[in-house]
Parts: C-alpha cells; structure tokens; sequence
C-alpha cells in the first residue's frame, strides 16, 4: 500500500439478505438482475440512460444527443426539451393519480393537511402566475427561505416552472449566510415565510430576510414574497415585501411549463467547502429530473400505494431530491414534517409513522443516535407496522447504530438502505437496490446501476480488495453537478484535479475514504480530511468511532488527530455518554481497551474526554475540524457559521 491511501481496520461480518417476499414484488427483484442491469449501463452507459429517459420521462422535444463530455464539464440530453414541474405534475393529471394524495403534510403544533395532484399542481401554477406578475423571468434566479410548509414545494415547483433557478437557503441559516448565498447568486427575489416551528420554537425567518437584506445589502433583491404560517407579526416594507395570501387572490391557475432545455440551469445549492466561501453546486434539467426519478424509483422502490417519507428540509440537497422531484416525478405520495424531534414530544416521529401508516422511512445516523438516545421505550410505544422500508443517508452509519435502526425500528423485517451520495452527485451513488442487493451494516454495498465507481490511489489506480484508497468516480452520470455557480476554475480544481486523468479517463474525487471488499461492497470510511496518521498508519475516523460506539456507555463519538512528536499524531476522542452513565477515569480507561479489543493497540484514543453534546453542522454531521483545533489546545479558527449550536463549543472549551 503507498502512503498517500488509508489503512482499514474494522471488520463486519453480518450480511442481511432481502426477505423473499420483499424481492417477489420488487422492481428489481435479484442480485442476478441487479448484475445484468449494471453490467448492460456499464458496456455502454449513454443507451442505457437514453432508454430510461425515453420510457421515463415526457419530453416536449427529444435530444440529439445523449451526452456530450469536455471534461470535466458534461451535457446530458442535448437540445432536448422539457419541464421537471410538468413531469412532477401535469402529466400525473391525464391519469388516476390526478387525485392521488402528492404531498401530504404534518405541522409540528399538530396541524396538517393533504395536496392531490390536481391541488399542487393549482397551486403551483398560481404560485407561478405570481411570480411572473412580481417580474421574474426565465433565468432569473429566486432564493427561497423557508420552513417545511408544503408552500417550500410549492414556490420550488413554481420557479422549475417558469425556468427561473432557485435557490433554497436552510431556515437555520443566519441572516448573513443567507446575504452571501443571495448576493452570490444575485437572486432578484426572496421567497420566505413570517416564521416557521422547530423544536417547540418559531423561527423569525422574515426577519432574517430582513436583516439579510438591510441597507440594500442584497441589491439585486427587488422583492420578498411572504407566505403566512406563524402569525407572531412581521415588519413588511411597502413597495418591496408582500403576502402571498393578498397577492394570490383572482390569479389565475392556468400556467403552461416553460420548454425548457435539457442543460438549463435549475437550482443552485450551496454546500460548505472545508475552507473558504460556500460553493454554489449547479444542477441542470434534464439529467438531474431521470436520475433523481429512477434512484427514487428503484432504491425506495416505490409502489403506488405507499406513503413514503423522508425526513430531511428542503433545504438540503435531499430535500430537493427526495421530498419534492424524485418522489413528485414517479407520482409518489411523499409526507413532510414540519419539525425535529423536540423536548415536549421527542417520540413525534413514531406518532408521524403511526398516524399516516408511513411504509418507507429515510432518515440521517445523526438522527438514529439521536433516537437510541432517547430510549427505545418510545418507538416500542407506537405501531410501525407499517414499514417495509427503511433508509439512511448523510454519514457512514456505524454498524451498532445500522443492526438498532433494523431491530427497533424495522421490527427486523426491512431491508435498510444506506445510500451514499452528496449534494455535488444529485442522487444516489452507492446504494442497495433493497430487493437485489443483501446488505451489511456499515455499507453503502454496490453502485447503482450507470455508476462506475472506484477506490483508487492519488495516481488513479485500482487499490486491492479491502485496501482503502480515495473514492472516484469514473464516468459522468445523468445527475452530476455541471460547475460551481460562477467559478468553474474552482469545479475543476476540487473535483477534477486531485486524482490526474489516466489512459483518457477522468475521475470525479468525492474527498470520502473507501474499502472494496471480496464481494465488491463499498465501505465508506468518512472525509479524507479527516483520517488520522498514527505513526505511519492512515486511519480513517469512522472505522474507531464504530468500535467506541459499540460499547454499551457510549452514545455518540468523534475521533480527532493531536500532533505527537513520537506517532506523528494521537488519537484523541470525544465521546457523549449514555443518558445514565457516569464519567469515571475507570470508565476511559474500559474505552481505551475496548477499542484495543475491537482493531488493535494502533487504534487505541491516548486521550478521551467526555462531552454533552459534540459540534455539528446544522445537517448533523460532527465537525472534526473543530474538534481538532481544541484537542491541539488552538484557537478554534475558519468559518463556524454552520455549527448548530455555538454553546456546545464554549462548554467543550472549558473541558467539561
Ligand atoms: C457527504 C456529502 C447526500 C445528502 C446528504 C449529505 C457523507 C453521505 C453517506 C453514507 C457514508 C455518507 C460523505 C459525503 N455521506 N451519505 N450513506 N455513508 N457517508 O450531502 O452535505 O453533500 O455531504 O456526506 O462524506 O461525501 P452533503
């Protein structure tokens, strides 16, 4: 193995097959035609993508041609012409989905409602009629700020519509994370709402917008559409912000979809860089729509009656890709939920799952930790019968938390699927197909049919079986982000770059650690920023923080690396501990020798501290970067905008 790969040390054995009667009903129903699909998009991956696009898909003009490749810029579906608000909606309407439940919604307070087909679709050409009345045009870029209210989809739908690119910003951003996005994007209009709940609070999303837009801060922002969904009163400025309510009245419902071509732009999504300004990843139409609608199709393995629900904000990528298109495209009934696991009602979700008979749950590890935390006597409360399905994405799920989400949660009888991607891939990469693929707990298995991945060294070649090595990609695919909005310098030096094309060929570096194993499963072993050199050894942070995790006292941890003169580095780990246990210097010291006992001496943390809470971004993933800074006794230093809740870092600070 050469130096610049990382070492893998953890070993799981169990594998899971999927239950007979799950695959006899399943789109792909064996491992047999799991193998013959990938291995057909493989020998030749533009037929492949052009008879799913063909089948899929409604198309107002076919492609010339399916995929033209300047690398690393890629165009799928050439000249071809359609509209992903029309395929998520008005061709549902010629058939009996046309009053099919589309969206259905749950408030946190308790309030819900439902959108057919036909309803959404009304809405969203009103919503549209509207926007065009306010002056956006095709191409104009609109930011959207919002809580999960169905009007988050709706404004999204609206603006895919009219060809205008939106951009969501997260309703936990800051006022000044939501400028920078904004001015980035020199969006001319602000979608929000007076406020939004979350965790038993209101957001004051409004005035945010405001404080983002002060002083003409933003100045390309000529108004602020404001939907009403708190009622605490807002400011509103006479001339620039308006409700959706007042404007709405007498519009009319009738907005034909915008023909749109294959490569325009659709949305722009911001996603943190490890340093510097935030990157604006760039999704076009036409590929992005198939691949988010045939991931959907076979990963969840959708069926016309199931009630499926994922539980993340639109304001993330998974938000985009499988609450609203995905889902919308295949004519799919998908829930939102308003809120997060809260203090008055932290069992809600399984009151969410009991309620609406929800069949097919995708969720992050951040959250299933969360729920092992809080008991199991909660979802044992309940009847989640109804599942057949269950998912994760976000992390590598550590394999304790993988066989709980299985036993608790699925009643030991759904397939989970681990599903490995990123904002810049559009859809799923790595992922079971549950009614093909068995799976492992702690990987993401095998590429979805059309993705040819690979763990390779920093020169392009294949690693061994069960070496680590950095995760590629070796051929575009439908979903794959075009550029960085306004920077495609930067798209080719953090994606293309790293790894030199080799023979001809290119490879899209991901910036994850990975192993293959004999049976060409992938394990995913988190950030190649984060692995930790242990006196010459690379270990990557995921593979230790499943062995401390493992142990009964632990709920969560995060493994850092301290300079050390002798090892080169020192494991550091910071670990919160079960609701009941009590920190000791016995109990470290049971730690130390549990990870001993999982990998190796190698592996051992020199340094554990306990913690409350650990720092993580407001999608839940731990910032090791942090975490580094304060084992190394520095300055926490860069960019910690993004950290949920800064009071974790001030406690961890005073070494509690
Ligand atoms: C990064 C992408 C993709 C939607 C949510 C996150 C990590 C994501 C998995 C998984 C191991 C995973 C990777 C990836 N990641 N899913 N199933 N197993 N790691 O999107 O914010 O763009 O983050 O999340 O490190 O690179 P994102």
């Amino acid at each position: 193995m050469t130096e610049a790969t990382i070492e893998s040390v953890l070993q799981e054995n169990r594998s899971f097959p999927p239950p007979a009667e799950f695959s006899q009903q399943a789109h792909i129903k064996s491992l047999e035609e799991y193998e013959q699909l990938y291995d057909r998009a493989k020998a030749d991956p533009e037929a492949f993508w052009a008879e799913l696009a063909e089948q899929e898909l409604d198309w107002f003009q076919k492609w010339d041609r399916v995929l033209d490749w300047q690398p690393p810029f890629a165009q799928w579906f050439v000249n071809g012409k359609l509209n992903i608000s029309y395929n998520c909606l008005d061709r549902h309407l010629t058939t009996w989905r046309r009053n099919k439940a589309a969206l259905i919604w749950e408030g946190e307070p308790g309030d819900s409602c439902t959108y057919t087909y036909a309803q959404l679709h009304r809405e969203v050409c009103q919503f549209a009629n509207v926007l065009k009345q306010l002056g956006v045009q095709k191409g104009d870029v609109v930011g959207i700020y919002m809580p999960m209210i169905p009007e988050a989809a709706v404004a999204m739908l609206a603006c895919a519509r009219i060809g205008a690119p939106h951009t969501v910003v997260f309703g936990g951003f800051s006022a000044e994370a939501l400028r920078d996005r904004l001015n980035d994007g020199k969006a001319k209009l602000v979608i929000t709402a007076d406020g939004g709940w979350r965790k038993d609070t209101i957001v004051p999303l409004k005035e945010q917008v405001d404080k983002a837009l002060a002083e003409k801060a933003v100045p390309t922002v000529a108004h602020v559409l404001v939907v009403e969904r708190t009622k605490q009163g807002v400011h509103m400025e006479a001339g620039r912000d308006h409700w959706w309510h007042d404007l709405r009245q007498g519009v009319s419902a009738d907005c034909p979809a915008e023909p749109m071509d294959s490569e325009d732009m659709l949305f722009i999504l911001y996603t943190s860089g490890s340093t510097g300004k935030p990157k604006g990843v760039v999704h076009t139409t036409g590929g992005y729509n198939l691949y988010t609608h045939m991931t959907t199709k076979w990963v969840f393995d959708l069926r016309d009656t199931d009630v499926y629900w994922c539980t993340a904000d639109v304001g993330w990528i998974t938000g985009h890709s499988y609450i609203v298109y995905g889902p919308l495209s295949n004519g799919a009934t998908s829930l939102m939920y308003e809120g997060a696991p809260r203090p008055s009602n932290p069992g809600c979700f399984w009151d969410v799952i009991e309620k609406y008979g929800v069949n097919i749950f995708y969720t992050a590890p951040t959250a299933i930790r969360a729920f092992i935390k809080a008991g199991e006597h909660l979802p044992k409360a309940r009847d989640l019968s109804s599942l057949r399905l269950l998912g994760t994405v976000g992390e590598p799920i550590n394999p304790e938390a993988w066989m709980w989400y299985h036993r608790v949660i699925g009643g030991g009888r759904c397939p989970i699927v681990d599903t490995w991607w990123q904002t810049e891939t559009g859809g799923h990469m790595l992922t079971p197909l549950p009614g093909a693929i068995p799976t492992k707990p702690g990987s993401a298995t095998r590429p979805f049919p059309g993705i040819l991945a690979d763990v390779v060294d920093l020169e392009g070649n294949s690693v061994g079986t069960n070496e680590g090595g950095y995760l590629a990609i070796r051929y575009p695919w439908p979903g794959m982000m075009r550029t960085v909005y306004g920077d495609d310098d930067r798209f080719r030096r953090t994606y293309w770059e790293h790894i030199p094309p080799k023979d001809g060929q290119y490879f899209y570096f991901a910036g994850d650690g990975a192993r293959k194993d004999a049976d060409g499963y992938y394990w995913v072993m988190g950030r190649v920023d984060d692995v930790i050199n242990v006196a010459g050894h690379r270990l990557g942070t995921m593979e230790i923080e499943s062995a401390l995790v493992s142990h009964p006292a632990v709920a969560e941890a995060a493994v850092v690396g301290k300079p050390d003169d002798l090892k080169g580095n020192e494991i550091v780990a910071f670990i919160t501990l079960d609701g009941n246990v009590t920190p000791s210097e016995a109990l470290k010291a049971e730690l130390r020798q549990h990870v001993g006992n999982e990998i190796g001496a190698i592996a051992r943390p020199g340094e554990i501290r306990f913690s409350d809470a650990l720092p993580k971004t407001r999608s839940g993933k731990i910032m090791r970067r942090l975490l580094r800074s304060l084992a190394a006794g520095q300055e926490v230093s860069g960019d910690t905008s993004t950290l949920e809740d800064r009071s974790v870092l001030d406690k961890l600070r005073e070494g509690v």
